[in-house]
This record gives structure tokens, C-alpha cells and sequence, in this order.
């Protein structure tokens, strides 16, 4: 199994972007909540629920505010990044289709958790930094 791990929203998160650092830290904040949750035993079948709802959302208008930016600022890896969002809600939609066919159970607690902890490292902390520098420099060169 694997081990679980505590995670901050941290200084060397942040792209420059208030919006978008606002809301990274909202899912290092959500991340966290499931570790806690998860450290005392219990499923509750509410909490389980807000958390599927939270996550939707969050890919809804997230992913949302960040295409836009990249569409307004030509950003070359659009396609990519976009890809990347599409794969997180599927992987969200399957964790509901979970919780359809087999309610509130701690495997799927877990299994949220493994998920946002790898997209918090590889996608926030990956992918979005790398947009985040060129959105840095294009501020930069044109004087915004
Ligand atoms: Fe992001
Ligand atoms: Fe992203």
C-alpha cells in the first residue's frame, strides 16, 4: 500500500495568476481534508459525496479559467494541457460511476486521494508551473 502523505500549498506553487493560485491552493486545501478524513477511519457517506461534487466543479471552472488564459495568450502546449484536464475528468467521472455502483467505501477514499496527490505533483506542480513561466514572461514582454 502506499504511504499517504501531507501536503501545504507552498510559495514555489504559485504561477503568478491570483485566480488560478487561488484555486490550486483550494485543491491542495481539498487534497488535505481527504488525508485527515482518511486518517480517522471513517467513511461518511456525505463527506464522500461533497468531495466527488467538489471535484466536478472544480474541473468545471478550474480547467475553465486556466484554457481561457492559455487561448488569450497563445499558449503553445494548449493541446496538451487540455488533453491533460480532459484525462482528470474522466478519471473523476470513473471515481463517480464508483460511488454509483458501490456507495461510500474507504477504496474509494483512498483512490481520490492517490489521484489529486499525483495531479497535485504532476500536473500543478508539472504542467501548470510550465505554463505559468511563460505566462511570467509573456506579462513581461508585453509590458502588462
Ligand atoms: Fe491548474
Ligand atoms: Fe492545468
Amino acid at each position: 500500500m502506499r504511504k499517504r502523505i501531507r501536503i501545504k500549498f507552498a510559495d514555489d506553487m504559485k504561477i503568478g495568476h491570483p485566480l488560478i493560485d487561488e484555486q490550486h491552493k483550494n485543491m491542495v486545501e481539498e487534497v488535505d481534508a481527504i488525508y485527515r478524513e482518511l486518517s480517522k477511519g471513517e467513511v461518511d457517506d456525505n463527506i464522500v459525496k461533497k468531495h466527488l461534487v467538489f471535484l466536478l466543479k472544480y474541473a468545471k471552472e478550474h480547467f475553465h479559467t486556466e484554457e481561457k488564459i492559455m487561448q488569450q495568450i497563445g499558449y503553445p502546449d494548449y493541446d496538451e494541457h487540455h488533453e491533460a484536464h480532459e484525462w482528470f475528468i474522466q478519471e473523476t467521472k470513473k471515481l463517480i460511476a464508483d460511488y454509483n455502483r458501490y456507495g461510500p467505501t474507504k477504496s474509494l477514499m483512498v483512490h481520490m486521494h492517490h489521484l489529486l496527490v499525483d495531479w497535485l505533483i504532476s500536473h500543478i506542480c508539472g504542467m501548470d508551473k510550465k505554463f505559468g513561466s511563460y505566462y511570467r514572461r509573456y506579462l513581461r514582454e508585453h509590458n502588462v
